[in-house]
Formats: structure tokens, sequence, C-alpha cells
């Protein structure tokens, strides 16, 4: 099947992913039909596909509590078919079974994929790079270096496995207008790449607000099956559930609407394999006296869903990434930098680790 790309030039073209998605959703390939499933007739079949829920995945990868909200159907006959989704998946070797042997589950960490940063440094603090069933979150302060590392990540990700890539393409959904091709153009061509066959690697999701953005994700799944996608990028994913959740008031509802679209993007990133890496922003914390007074947006529940967590910070021309939050990373610092190659090493950097 022919990759549906999405083209961009130096004018900044940017392509509506949903349109994307629905151009090559007849090209799906693994389509699981709904029909198939036990106790779903062509009515709630055609229902669950009027609603936007066209495969056996998709129906588990969006849970109980959406898809009973997205077709007006109460909770318990959400839960009953999500469970039958599940089910089906197991039994066809896409999902893994509830209970797990730790031995199943090691050899199942052993084909988590990485993703090179393009920095030794970066890589040495991720233990390879961005692994691939998870999500990585970057956050720090303006300037920091996150949307310049999501730049090289698009690039890295393209490249051959014996060069740290996995020789797949990437999707950025923007949501504070900051993705520009020709800084993929700019990388590319620092590490020596071919600048067109990596634009073209490259598919830009631009998310108006938050529903928008949510709709985007809700999307994802198709996509990624169509069109090799390995990475998916969200440049940020806190910022327009900032900008327009505003006071105290309406904080739950905040928090609720971010708890489901990060569950939504850890499920896309367990079911489909791929690296999701989001970025973040600080809020400044001035009861904090001493040590940095930064701390990431979004509460517990931004924390909570992140696998890994690396905060960026600048210090004079270097920049400073430490590993925050892993359940089997050791907490330290390396150095890195920003230059032509997006990021990278700094100068006579060998063992680049900051005491
Ligand atoms: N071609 C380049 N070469 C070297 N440095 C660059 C280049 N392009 C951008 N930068 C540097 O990258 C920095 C901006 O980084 P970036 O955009 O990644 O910040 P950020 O962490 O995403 O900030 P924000 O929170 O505002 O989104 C600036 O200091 C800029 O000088
Ligand atoms: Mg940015």
């Amino acid at each position: 099947m022919k990759p549906v790309t999405a083209k961009l030039n130096n004018t900044s073209k940017r392509v509506n992913i949903a349109h994307l998605i629905h151009l090559t959703r007849k090209m799906s390939e693994e389509e699981i039909d709904l029909e198939s499933l036990e106790g779903v007739g062509s009515v709630t079949a055609q229902k669950l596909k009027d609603s936007g829920v066209r495969s056996v995945l998709d129906l588990a990868v969006r849970g109980p509590s959406e898809v009973a909200e997205i077709t007006g159907w109460d909770l318990r006959k959400a839960t009953d078919l999500c469970n039958t989704a599940r089910i089906k998946l197991v039994e066809i070797g896409r999902l893994e079974k509830d209970f797990v042997s730790a031995t199943d589950l090691y050899k199942k960490r052993q084909s988590v994929e990485r993703i090179t940063t393009g920095c030794k440094n970066l890589d040495d603090l991720l233990a390879g790079g961005i692994e691939t069933q998870a999500i990585t979150e970057f956050y720090g302060e303006f300037g920091s270096g996150k949307t310049q590392l999501c730049h090289t990540l698009c690039v890295t990700v393209q490249t051959p496995h014996d060069q740290g890539g996995l020789e797949a393409n990437a999707v950025y959904i923007d949501t504070e207008n900051t993705f520009r091709p020709e800084r993929l153009v700019g990388i590319a061509e620092g590490r020596g790449l071919d600048p067109d066959t990596t634009l073209k690697g490259v598919t830009v999701g631009k998310a108006y607000n938050s529903a928008h953005q949510e709709l985007i994700i809700s999307e994802l799944g198709e996509y990624i099956k169509s069109n090799r996608i390995k990475l998916v990028i969200v440049d940020s994913a806190v910022a327009h559930y900032r900008a327009e959740f505003l006071g105290r008031g309406t904080l739950a509802e905040r928090q609720q609407r971010l708890n489901r679209m990060l569950h939504l993007l850890l499920r896309t990133a367990e079911a489909h394999s791929v690296a999701i890496v989001f970025t973040n922003q600080v809020q400044s914390t001035p009861d904090v006296f001493f040590g940095d007074p930064s701390k990431p947006t979004g509460g517990h529940v931004v924390g909570h869903t992140s696998t890994y967590r690396i905060y960026l910070r600048k210090a004079g021309k270097n920049r400073v990434a430490r590993m925050v939050d892993s359940p089997y990373h050791p907490e330290r610092e390396v150095l890195f930098v920003l230059n032509e190659k997006g990021v990278d090493d700094p100068p006579q950097e060998t063992a680049g680790r900051k005491k």
C-alpha cells in the first residue's frame, strides 16, 4: 500500500490530520470487523461506526466512558462491549492477557523499540532513547529546548536501525503554532540527511483548541496503521487546557478532560506500539525558597500518566536534562546543546554527566 504523507513546504503549509485520516480510512489493512464480535449485530455496529468507532481495536482503545458518551448508550452496555472487544483482541494476540507471567512481560519488554535523540548524553539518560509503547514527557521553561527536541526526533525516527532510528514516520500535533518545516530541513541537512525525504516522513496536525486536540488524538489509531507511524509528538499537551479552563471553578473539569486525553494517548502507545512524546510547560511555585522553583503544569493527572518525565532547563549556553520520574531509570542529569543538528552533545563533552 502506498503510504499517504503530508508534503510540507517552506510556506508552513499545515495539514489537518483529521482530513488525511478521512482520506486514508478506506485503506486500513487491519480492520477487525465490529460485527465479528459476539452480540454485535449490524445495528450496533452501524451505530458505533456512525460515532467514529470503526474497528474492534478502536473500541478497546477508547474505553467504556468515551464509548458511552459518543453513542449515548448507558455505561453498562458500553463496558460490556469494550470488554468483549478486549477479549477478542487477546484471543487473536493483539493485546496481552489480563494476567501475564513476569517472564512473558520480560519478553514483551524486549520488543520495546528505542528512538535515538541524536544526542549521546540524552540517549544515555533514557537508557538508549525514547521508548515505544510508552509516554515520555519533557517539561521545562520557555526556550529550554522542548520544541527543538521534538523536531529532532521527527528526523531521527526516520533513520535506519543501525543509526538508532526505526525507519518510520512521525505525527506532530502542534498546539502552539511552533512547528516549522524549515527547521526539519535544517536538522536533516545538519545530520547529512535528505531534507525532502525527511519532510515526507512527517505529518502535522494543527490543533486549534482542546476539543480539536482530542478529536485528532482519537483519530490517531487509524492513521498510525496506514502510515507506518512510530512516533507521535504532542507539543504541547497541556497549553489549550491551561488557556481554556481558567479559575478554580473549572479545575475539576479541566483535570477530567486532561486525564481522558492522556489515557487515550497511553492506550494508543500500547495498542499500536508507538512512542508518544509530549511537552509541558512549568508553573512557578513562589513558595519554594531553595532549589528550582518550577514544576510541571497539569498536576497529578499528567504526572501519573507519563511513563517517563524529563525536566529541561537552561544553564548558560548549555541545556540540562534531568530524569525526574521513571519506573527504572535512576534520577540524574546530563548536558546537551541546541545547534544546527537540533539537540546535540556539547563540544568536547565525552562523559557528559553533570555532577
Ligand atoms: N537553528 C538553531 N540553532 C541553534 N539554536 C536554535 C536554533 N533554532 C532555535 N534555537 C534555539 O532554541 C531555543 C528555543 O527552544 P525551543 O523552541 O525548543 O523552546 P521550548 O522549550 O519549546 O520553549 P516554549 O516553552 O516557549 O515552547 C532558543 O534559545 C533558540 O535560540
Ligand atoms: Mg516549544
